[in-house]
């Protein structure tokens, strides 16, 4: 029985990190080896190698590096799939949602919801690169995968009425609202960790949920175990994280990913460093699966949590 019925989790998942420095190189050859028009979109698939030939960064999680060069467009289609953008170099590109579109900057996250047409275009001078996380082994998981074209190339641009879109969630102001709360409570795990918000006041997808993190200079993080795997970005800064029993050194754009249940500790000690990631949680908390645990020396300080806000 513990074959199929784990007494605690036991994902297939590593613990694993990809230097944005060594990511970088691979995807400008892919740039000069095929056309946005051929490849529909030019991806650099992260795939754990747990999960080889899976293309997943997680048990139920997909994530890639993609990019976009100056004048291409990456033509519109959608998917039951939710998606989202994170972006990590380049300004002048955008994503449209059917037809609004949302310049991208570096550090904006931008949200396509489950079946809304979605292009991206180039109009700027310098090639342009995001993370993509989309929630497809889920939805793969359900046998629920729909996808087609647009019947035009792009979906015909619509004038946002204001500047406030609700899928993109500009990194400057997201980045101001970190700083104002880093004189409250710091969490011991986490430091200063926001989830991305909806306008309904929930996470922006019903299966994915973003989050913003600030490590403060001289951050030391207790040891936590989560339900959700986590994939992550460094943003500003540098940091240390210890996953398991991996150590990992990471940067600005450089991606690594934490698997379900397995200890993990950030510590940042030279200068603030901020993390963008995402995870299933909002999955896990609908069917009621979600739980975290807190650690000393791989002791738990406290029994298994479950969903938030439902003690
Ligand atoms: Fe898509």
């Amino acid at each position: 029985m513990g074959a199929i019925i784990p007494p605690e989790p036991r994902p297939q998942a590593q613990p694993v990190l990809w230097k944005y420095d060594e990511l970088r190189p691979l995807l400008l050859e892919a740039g000069r080896l095929l056309t946005e028009q051929e490849a529909e979109r030019r991806v650099l698939i992260l795939e754990n190698p747990g999960l080889a030939g899976r293309s997943q960064a997680t048990g139920s999680l997909y994530a890639g590096l993609q990019l976009i060069l100056p004048g291409e467009t990456a033509r519109a289609h959608r998917h039951t799939a939710s998606a989202l953008r994170f972006v990590l170099e380049g300004t002048g590109a955008y994503t449209s949602v059917d037809g609004a579109r949302a310049t991208m900057h570096p550090g904006d996250f931008i949200v396509t919801p489950s079946w809304r047409y979605h292009d991206h275009g180039n109009p700027g001078d310098e090639p342009t690169i995001w993370l993509d996380g989309l929630d497809v082994p889920i939805v793969n998981l359900f046998d629920a995968s729909f996808a087609e074209h647009h019947p035009q190339e792009l979906v015909p641009s619509i004038e946002p009425a204001g500047v406030s879109l609700s899928f993109s969630y500009p990194y400057a102001r997201n980045r101001e609202a970190l700083e104002r709360l880093r004189h409250g409570a710091v969490h011991p795990a986490h430091g200063i960790k926001v989830p991305y918000v909806g306008p309904d006041g929930r996470s922006p997808m019903p299966t994915i949920a973003a989050f913003l993190q600030l490590l403060p200079n001289g951050f030391a993080g207790t040891t936590m175990r989560q339900t959700d795997a986590s994939v992550y970005v460094g943003v500003e800064g540098h940091g240390r994280a210890h996953v398991g029993d991996h150590t990992f050194d990471w940067g600005p754009r450089d991606v690594f990913v934490a698997p379900a249940w397995m200890p993990v500790r950030h510590d940042a000690s030279s200068g603030d460093a901020v993390l963008f990631s995402f995870s299933d949680r909002p999955a896990q908390q609908a069917l009621g699966l979600w739980r975290e645990r807190a650690e000393e020396g791989g002791r738990a300080l406290e029994g298994p949590r479950s969903v938030e806000g439902g003690l």
